[in-house]
């Protein structure tokens, strides 16, 4: 939770249902964030259940893009949510849920990312739901199913793990690093320098990892684990909870030319921020 500093300008001129509803209004962003934990963790239940069964396998653009019928049902638990308790605000989610996107407050939601590793039975994936107030988001919070760790974070107000704070690692050398990637579904297509820049990190980095959810990539960066993360080709839902995660560990996100990046945008590199540069450079190499 976060403290504010309120002034209170001339009660006097107030009715006590507008000072109520003042109140109320500095405190219900507050509220959000359980909310959005309960329903995340609600939404990784339900494919908990669902994992390792026989499922109902579609292809969204081609045949490396799936979508199952657990990604599907995970969004209806969660915008059921959202329009029953938040009617007022706005819907963008991965699987088609869309609605009143010009509200105040906007829901940006994954319902399962990772869902290649959820259909072939790889225990990595995860619920991405991000809020924006005005097109800022405001929170985020990434829910690591199978190992039951909640990743969150509300502006300002530091990223969490369990509960517990979390912060970006402090290691600056490139060599040192390890890294993680993921390539877009529309890779033979327009590979965009994918695997060239694949190459070129093998060469400076420790390490490289594909985990195959972008949501946890991000997260990873937030904790330590990883030192960047680097992919083209996401989507607002990949970005949303997972980019303020980052911030709020003391991460730095931005596109391949260390530009500022919205959930809209399409090439992203989070780091710790002291890798940053180096990054950019070997990217500037190929
Ligand atoms: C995908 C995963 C993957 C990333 C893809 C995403 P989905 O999300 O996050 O790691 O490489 O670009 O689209 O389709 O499993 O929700
Ligand atoms: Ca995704
Ligand atoms: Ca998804």
């Amino acid at each position: 939770m976060q403290f504010k500093v309120i002034f209170f300008p001339l009660l006097s001129s107030y009715t006590r249902e507008g000072i109520f509803s003042f109140i109320f209004e500095l405190k219900k962003d507050d509220f959000m964030i359980e909310d959005i934990i309960k329903i995340t963790k609600e939404a990784g239940e339900l494919i908990r259940n669902a994992f390792g069964k026989t499922h109902s396998i579609e292809f969204k653009t081609n045949e490396l893009n799936l979508v199952t019928e657990t990604d599907k049902a995970s969004e209806k638990l969660i915008t059921d949510f959202v329009k029953k308790k938040y009617p007022s605000h706005g819907i963008l989610a991965e699987e088609g849920s869309e609605s009143n996107k010009s509200a105040e407050y906007l829901w940006v939601i994954d319902p399962l990312d990772g869902t290649t590793n959820f259909a072939h039975g790889l225990p990595i994936f995860a619920v991405s739901i991000g809020v924006q107030k005005n097109d800022e988001t405001i929170a985020g919070v990434v829910y690591d199913v199978i190992r039951d760790i909640v990743y969150s974070a509300e502006k300002n107000n530091g990223s969490f793990e369990n509960g517990r704070r979390i912060s970006v690692s402090k290691n600056g050398n490139l060599g040192h690093s390890m890294l993680v990637t993921g390539f877009p579904y529309d890779i033979r297509e327009n590979p965009d320098k994918a695997f060239e820049r694949f190459i070129e990190f093998l060469k400076h980095a420790r390490a490289i990892r594909r985990l195959g959810s972008a949501a946890i990539d991000f997260c990873y960066v937030a904790n330590g684990v990883f030192d960047g993360f680097w992919e083209v080709s996401l989507h607002p839902w990949d970005i949303c909870a997972g980019k303020l995660i980052v911030e709020e560990a003391g991460g730095l996100v931005t596109d391949f030319n260390e530009n500022k990046i919205d959930i809209y945008s399409k090439r992203i590199l989070v780091t710790n921020g002291i890798v940053h540069q180096k990054m950019i450079d070997v990217m500037k190499s190929i």
